[in-house]
């Protein structure tokens, strides 16, 4: 999308459109209690710094900022198949939501002082070759207290369809081997570090001693990230089953074309999704909404 038509979007004071990585467009939201950076590539949140605060969200020095690439931290938006495709390998990893550029459809300052923008993506020729089906997102992030982030799946056709989802939040921490994960006691996840074997999620709250890779089935609860000496960081969520746990630790870092190899400590993925067996099926015509909120403190 290009700069001219963006800047009909801008607010004096609250929305200002950018260049932001590798020259791609970008929307700064500023909110009264926050600033939120967003790009229209892939409706991609790639900032949010509480007033007065750092950024909560990390983001790799090493992310690719271009056409047909997703950008490497933030918050890739992932739809509508989750990791690989389970039909077709060659199919790009995460779906094609995060490497497609949305429209921006509105902005808008709320009288709480939070600022929001509302992107858009339909189904086309490109988004039919890889996936057969008539759909319509809608996408708000909001520059609040908190980051809010809400995605809207609407079945624009005639037959029913299935669809995994995430909001892949990469939140920035200190030292991810000093985290304490809660929330999440009891739940059953799928190990990827273990050809996919469901485990039991006994201890709580856990850190991360080695590469993590989980599928949290039906856990519906918010999961809270402490840190000594840090503010804590909350994840908070609304139509959204599933939660996965990812940090690459140090081989897969080393691996990653766009991931530096000593970022791994700062970063732990805590991602609102439905995927697996918490996939949705959506009607013809109806509308599926996951939210989710960060809240720093
Ligand atoms: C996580 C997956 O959500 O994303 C991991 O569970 C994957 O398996 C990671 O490695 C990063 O994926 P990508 O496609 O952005 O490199």
């Amino acid at each position: 999308m290009e700069l001219d038509s963006l800047r009909l979007h801008a607010i004096p004071g609250s929305v200002e459109i950018l260049n932001g990585g590798g020259g791609l467009p970008m929307l700064r939201l500023l909110g009264r209690d926050s600033t939120v950076d967003v790009y229209p590539h892939g409706a991609h949140v790639a900032s949010f710094v509480p007033k007065g605060g750092r950024d909560a969200l990390f983001m790799s020095g090493k992310s690719y900022f271009a056409d047909g690439k997703p950008i490497r931290g933030g918050v890739p938006l992932i739809f509508p198949w989750f990791g690989p495709n389970a039909k077709d390998a060659s199919l790009p990893a995460h779906g094609f939501a995060r490497t497609q550029s949305w429209s921006v459809a509105s902005t808008s300052v709320a009288a709480d002082g939070s600022v929001s923008a509302r992107f858009e993506l339909k189904a086309s020729d490109a988004t039919r070759k890889l996936w057969p089906h008539a759909f319509s997102l809608a996408f708000t992030v909001t520059a609040g207290k908190s980051l809010s982030m809400s995605l809207e799946v609407r079945n624009t056709g005639d037959e029913p369809f299935t669809f995994e989802e995430a909001l892949h939040t990469y939140l920035a921490v200190p030292d991810v081997r000093q985290v304490a994960i809660d929330g999440l006691k009891g739940r059953t996840y799928l190990d990827k570090m273990a050809g996919a074997a469901r485990t039991v999620q006994t201890e709580s709250p856990f850190g991360i001693v080695a590469e993590t890779d989980r599928v949290y089935l039906d856990t519906p609860d918010a999961v809270h990230v402490t840190l000594p000496g840090h503010l804590a960081v909350t994840v908070a969520k609304k139509g959204s089953a599933t939660t996965v746990v990812w940090n690459p630790w140090v081989a897969k870092a080393k691996a990653m074309a766009d991931f530096g190899d000593d970022e791994w400590p700062r970063m732990l993925c805590v991602e609102t999704a439905n995927a697996a067996s918490n996939a949705v099926t959506l009607a013809a015509g109806a509308t599926h909404v996951m939210t989710a909120t960060v809240t720093v403190g």
